[in-house]
């Protein structure tokens, strides 16, 4: 007999195991632990999370959190079940769990043939796509420029770095100074500017990366300006944070770009190659 309940801090063990039992068997699912589950948990401010319990173990959880792409605002979710116990209807209970006020959407891997297959079950359709990018040789840093140079991000440039993200960014959420520096709060999170030689205090682009914990590194955000694209400045900040990830000791770096962005090019030509793609299944019309 199973049974919900939302998810308490208490929980995180049984949880864990859950995620443990189910990547033994689907490669889809990714095994976690009790500290990792609590702390993404505790991180997930905004979000819901309910677990199907099936006497003392988890057999599904389900978690969604508000968010915005573009201009859509929905509730992003995920929604697992224990491997030996699919088709029986549990990821339908827990899909009627996700909170009704918005439209829901999901990233799914094309190779996850069942979440395609269930998503599309529950009425979402495909729209946008992404691709994952890694390059695995991460060189050196570039030659420095005379027009240009960059430089660690302060505080007072976050609000610049906000505007240019958003003319720059047809493809993405809005971000705001304060998320800026909230995720730059993030100790292992770098953030990089690019300014020009005769006025630094103005942002002609920045780079937002990391190291993550597995040791590679990660670029989570790279923008230039509309006002200064087509000047290679891309290609140099790129190769500035790459150098610079390489002095960290990453063996490799990735990055997730729009499939529709036409930065796919330039990741191209600097040696980056596509590992995997996720599509955006969403509920509204
Ligand atoms: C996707 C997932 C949550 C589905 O859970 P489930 O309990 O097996 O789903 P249900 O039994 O409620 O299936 C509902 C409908 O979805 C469709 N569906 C689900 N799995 C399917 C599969 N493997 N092949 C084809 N259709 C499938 C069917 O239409 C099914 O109805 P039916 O069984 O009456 O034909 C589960 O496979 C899972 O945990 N996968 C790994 C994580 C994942 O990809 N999650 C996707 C959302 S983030």
């Amino acid at each position: 007999m199973t049974r919900f309940r939302p998810y308490q801090e208490a929980d995180a063990p049984a949880v864990a195991a859950f995620f443990v039992r189910g990547a033994a068997q689907d490669p889809g699912m990714r095994a976690v632990t009790a500290p990792q589950w609590a702390a993404f948990a505790a991180r997930q401010r905004d979000a819901r999370f309910s677990n199907l319990w099936d006497g003392d173990q988890v057999v599904g959880v389900a978690y969604a959190w508000p968010h915005r792409v573009g201009q859509e605002h929905a509730y992003h979710f995920c929604i697992f079940v224990d491997p030996t116990r699919r088709r029986m209807g549990l990821g339908s209970r827990l899909f009627e769990t996700l909170p009704q006020d918005l439209p829901v959407q999901c990233r799914i891997q094309p190779k996850w043939t069942a979440g395609a297959a269930f998503v599309e079950a529950k009425g979402l359709r495909p729209t946008r796509a992404w691709i994952n990018m890694t390059q695995s040789n991460v060189g050196s840093p570039p030659s420095p420029r005379a027009d240009f140079v960059t430089r660690p991000a302060e505080v007072s440039d976050f609000d610049a770095m906000a505007r240019i993200n958003n003319r720059a960014h047809h493809f993405e959420s809005e971000t705001t100074a304060d998320s800026l520096a909230q995720h730059a709060k993030d100790e292992s999170t770098s953030v990089m500017v690019l300014v020009p030689t005769a006025s630094p205090e103005d942002i002609a682009g920045f780079c937002i990366y990391e190291r993550e914990p597995d040791g590679t590194g990660w670029i989570d955000n790279i923008v230039v300006s509309p006002d200064h694209q087509t000047r290679g400045l891309g290609r140099h900040l790129m190769e500035t944070v790459m150098g610079a990830l390489g002095a960290m000791e990453c063996p490799s770096v990735s990055l997730q770009v729009n499939a529709d962005n036409p930065a796919v090019a330039l990741y191209d030509a600097l040696g980056f190659v596509a590992r995997s793609r996720t599509r955006l299944y969403t509920s509204s019309t």
